[in-house]
């Protein structure tokens, strides 16, 4: 990680430090046995810039640690966000790309084709930018046609010798992994098309501090954004946001829809949704640290009641195995002594370890086995999907729902 001391990594101005979760281990990092004496840590502290008022880690691993041919993400795994993939691209075929009859596309981080998939089906010309291999070689068995590269200036002007420039670039879960947004920015400057759009979906800070969901931070989500942020680290790039959504996806995200200066007519929810922000506090650092206190309190809730559930002698279990998870168990530095073990459908996870607490990961059949009494819910994201999976399998196992405080479901 670059970024100089409590400075900011957009506009290099002063930033005022907020959370310090202590020793982290990659949120991906699942783990086996055997290499447990090697595993990599690094602190997970964050901060607030005091003028752009950037949410942004203070420290973020090498991008080759966390995204490489291991990366045990797969979009598809979830039917909820295929539709949401596949609805997003009808509303802007019809409302956007109709209008480009040779139209070009690109999506950063297109990780297993989930929404590119839309364009190999309706015959468009599109572009997939996917560095871990993994991931990228089920988008190549889908026809998707990609790049297994890092996003940079140089790639940026190979694709549009080779393509032309872009009339819609997308990317969904993945800009808040960049952490040099700087370059980001350049590059989008060199793809976008004149009347192009650059839509992008981030896990949305606005959520985060309404719901206390702290689980966001972790090494592959630098920067946590908010509509006032954006909109200020665009004024040096000439673009604005035109429009902006709040969707559902990874426990509330903001979808930011951005064009270059004076190209598109500014829609009144961006105004709306900045006085909303103002409303929240999120221009005001106070807001940041009682979000800080709510994360503390968090930690002395969940361990108590861990604690009280192994007093009388009942099993607790997690259910996902997700990236966020490893954020709580390492800051509240729950073990295999406080959750027996961890279900999860994602078959490279299992029978590997979480990331630094070391619990096991095991089939999500395993929930069906009614060995546990207690369920932590840390996939609260997909809630719906699982606890309608999961109604009719008569397990008399409680579910523990974690925010804004940690509580048991159905007791
Ligand atoms: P995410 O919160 O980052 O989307 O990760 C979701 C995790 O939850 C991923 O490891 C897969 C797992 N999962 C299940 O085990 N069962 C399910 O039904 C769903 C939807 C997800």
């Amino acid at each position: 990680m670059n970024k100089s001391k409590n400075r900011c990594i957009a506009c290099n101005c002063k930033t005022q430090q907020i959370n310090d979760f202590g020793k982290m281990p990659l949120a991906n990092g699942f783990i086996d046995r055997k290499n447990f004496k090697d595993e990599y840590f690094f602190n997970l502290k964050t901060s607030v810039c005091l003028e752009c008022k950037l949410f942004q880690l203070n420290q973020q691993p090498e991008a080759k640690l966390m995204f490489n041919s291991t990366y045990p993400f797969y979009s598809s795994l979830s039917k909820n966000m295929k539709s949401h993939f596949s609805n997003f691209f009808q509303d802007i075929y019809k409302k956007h790309l109709i209008n480009f009859p040779n139209s070009f596309s690109i999506e950063i981080g297109c990780n297993d084709g989930i929404f590119l998939e839309n364009f190999t089906q309706n015959n468009l010309s599109h572009l997939g930018i996917e560095p871990s291999a993994n991931v990228a070689e089920i988008a190549e068995s889908k026809s998707i046609n990609l790049t297994k590269k890092f996003i940079d200036k140089k790639l940026s002007n190979d694709i549009i010798q080779k393509y032309g420039q872009a009339h819609l670039i997308y990317a969904a879960n993945v800009i808040c992994h960049i952490q040099d947004i700087n370059l980001l920015l350049s590059c989008i400057n060199i793809l976008l098309h004149d009347e192009g759009l650059f839509i992008f979906e981030d896990p949305y800070i606005g959520n985060v501090i309404k719901n206390n969901l702290f689980d966001q931070i972790y090494d592959e989500h630098v920067f946590l954004f908010s509509l006032i942020s954006v909109k200020n680290i665009l004024k040096n790039y000439n673009l604005e946001i035109i429009d902006c959504e709040e969707t559902i996806t990874h426990g509330g995200s903001m979808r930011y829809t951005i064009a270059k200066s004076g190209k598109y007519k500014v829609k009144n929810n961006v105004k709306n949704g900045i006085l909303k922000e103002n409303s929240l506090g999120l221009n005001n650092i106070e807001t940041y640290l009682k979000f800080n206190e709510n994360c503390k309190l968090f930690k002395k809730n969940f361990i108590n009641l861990l604690e009280n559930l192994k007093k009388n002698k009942k099993i607790t279990i997690g259910y996902a195995a997700t990236s966020k998870s490893t954020t709580i168990l390492n800051y509240c530095n729950i073990d295999q002594n406080l959750i027996s073990y961890i279900v999860d459908s994602t078959i490279i996870k299992q029978g590997k370890y979480s990331p630094g607490m070391h619990i096991p990961i095991v089939s999500d059949k395993e929930f069906r086995k009614e060995n546990s009494d207690y369920c932590v819910l840390f996939a609260y994201n997909h809630m719906n999907e699982i606890l309608t999976k999961e109604k009719n399998n008569n397990s008399k196992s409680k579910w523990i729902n974690l925010f804004p405080q940690p509580m048991i479901l159905n007791d």
